[in-house]
């Protein structure tokens, strides 16, 4: 049987803490690692940094507050952390962030690791307009998915 898949996520947002409800019970099958990382951006909320919250209370009480999240999703305040050894990459930051989190990922994600995108919305660059796929797939020199849904729930 192959190795289970280990899966990352790279945001925490809104839509990042609800598909990581999701991913971590479908982690619970041998096809997955039980762990799920889940990178989360430098945030304080009262003095506490907001990965120390989640790990310790199992729940984003900035971005998906009165919600638990599994204990098998990981917080990880380091990108390096949550990227290496990953097969497979969700993405879920807003889409002004998606250039600079590829740009500081590149180098470290294994050319095997496969990429799905959770994001909405078109880039607008210098040579013109861009799917976000198209954008991580150019930076990063991996396959990507699309997966899309609504974008303005709480
Ligand atoms: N919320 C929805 O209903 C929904 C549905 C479908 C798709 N989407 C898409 O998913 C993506 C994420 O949406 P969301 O609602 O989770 O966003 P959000 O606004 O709730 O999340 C903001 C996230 O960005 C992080 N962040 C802040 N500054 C950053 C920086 N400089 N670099 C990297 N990350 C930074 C924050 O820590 C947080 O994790 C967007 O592209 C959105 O269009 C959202």
């Amino acid at each position: 049987m192959a190795s289970p898949l280990r899966v990352s996520i790279l945001g925490c947002g809104n839509w990042g803490s609800a598909i990581a409800r999701i991913i971590g019970s479908h982690a619970t099958s041998l096809r997955f690692a039980n762990t799920v990382k889940m990178w989360v951006y430098k945030e304080n909320i009262n003095g506490r940094k907001l990965s120390d919250i989640i790990n310790t209370e199992h729940e984003n009480i900035k971005y998906l507050p009165g919600y638990k999240l599994r204990e098998n999703v990981v917080a990880v305040p380091k990108l390096r952390d949550a990227e290496e050894g990953a097969d497979l990459l969700v993405f879920v930051v807003p889409h002004q962030f998606i250039r600079s989190l590829c740009d500081d990922m590149k180098g470290c994600v294994s050319p095997k690791a496969r990429g799905i995108t959770l994001l909405k919305g078109i880039d607008e660059g210098p040579g013109g307009l861009k799917l976000v796929s198209d954008i991580i797939r150019e930076k990063m020199g991996i396959d990507v998915s699309v997966v899309m849904g609504s974008n303005i729930a709480n």
